[in-house]
């Protein structure tokens, strides 16, 4: 994308984006074409390196090849980076097509200058936390954020249960950076989907329960319902 920090529509307002960890890779377009119909505008591209956290994923390569696809009918893509020292690999997926980057505060010593560079690249720029990270350790950080991703499972795996108490470190959050897009990551799908939008969050990541249902198209619109009937 262009244009340092101004914020595309397609990041406004309430937004499920399904996360392509759980989808058929021997499909993937096909995967990536299915929720876009459905109306998913952005989508959640998870880069696990084999260190920071135990599995490997998917890098570059597999982000350009779905690129076109997504930005055609102006979808984003959303790349949520589990490495360790991001600031070497941030160049690579702006160039791939990433339309936001995010990378760990526990991953770098690093973050205000990441950030930096994530920005000068044309992409919003996103800082995550784990579960087990207080709040604060965003602090300084946050107001050179685009977005703050609040991990609700420890990050790794698809398929875990989302941590309870999750949605109170959203809403401190929220209150920590009101004017930061607040992501959520890990276990939601229609049970807590309304909890997580009530506390604040605005972009709702599910893999499982949008790749690992029968219909991915009628359960991206099914959490979508739930997460707006907890914002009402
Ligand atoms: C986990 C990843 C998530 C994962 C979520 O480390 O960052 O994006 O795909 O999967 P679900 O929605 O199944 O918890
Ligand atoms: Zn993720």
């Amino acid at each position: 994308m262009t244009g340092s920090s101004e914020i595309p529509e397609s990041f406004r307002g309430l937004r499920v984006a399904p996360s392509l960890l759980s989808a058929d890779f021997s499909g993937l377009g096909s995967a990536v074409d299915e929720v876009l119909e459905a109306g998913a505008r952005v989508i959640h591209f998870d880069v696990m390196d084999g260190s920071f956290v135990p599995p490997i994923t998917i890098g570059p390569l597999v982000l350009s090849s779905i690129a076109d696809r997504v930005h055609e009918v102006g979808g984003v893509i959303d790349v949520h980076l589990m490495v360790d020292s991001p600031e070497r690999q941030i160049a690579q997926f702006a160039e791939a097509g990433a339309d936001s980057i995010s990378f760990h505060i526990e991953a770098t010593a690093h973050a205000h200058r990441s950030l930096g560079a994530i920005r000068d690249l044309g992409c919003l720029a996103g800082i995550a936390l784990n579960p087990g990270t207080p709040v604060e350790a965003i602090e300084a950080v946050a107001g050179h954020a685009d977005m703050i991703v609040v991990m609700s499972v420890n990050p790794g795996w698809g398929g875990q249960s989302y941590i309870e108490g999750s949605e109170e470190r959203i809403a401190r959050i929220r209150e920590l950076a009101p004017e930061t897009l607040i992501e959520v990551d890990g276990g939601i799908g229609t049970a807590t989907a309304g909890p997580v939008a009530g506390a604040g969050a605005s972009l709702l990541v599910a893999g499982s329960a949008v790749f690992g249902a029968a219909d991915p198209g009628s359960a991206y619109r099914a959490i979508l319902e739930a997460a707006e009937a907890g914002t009402t």
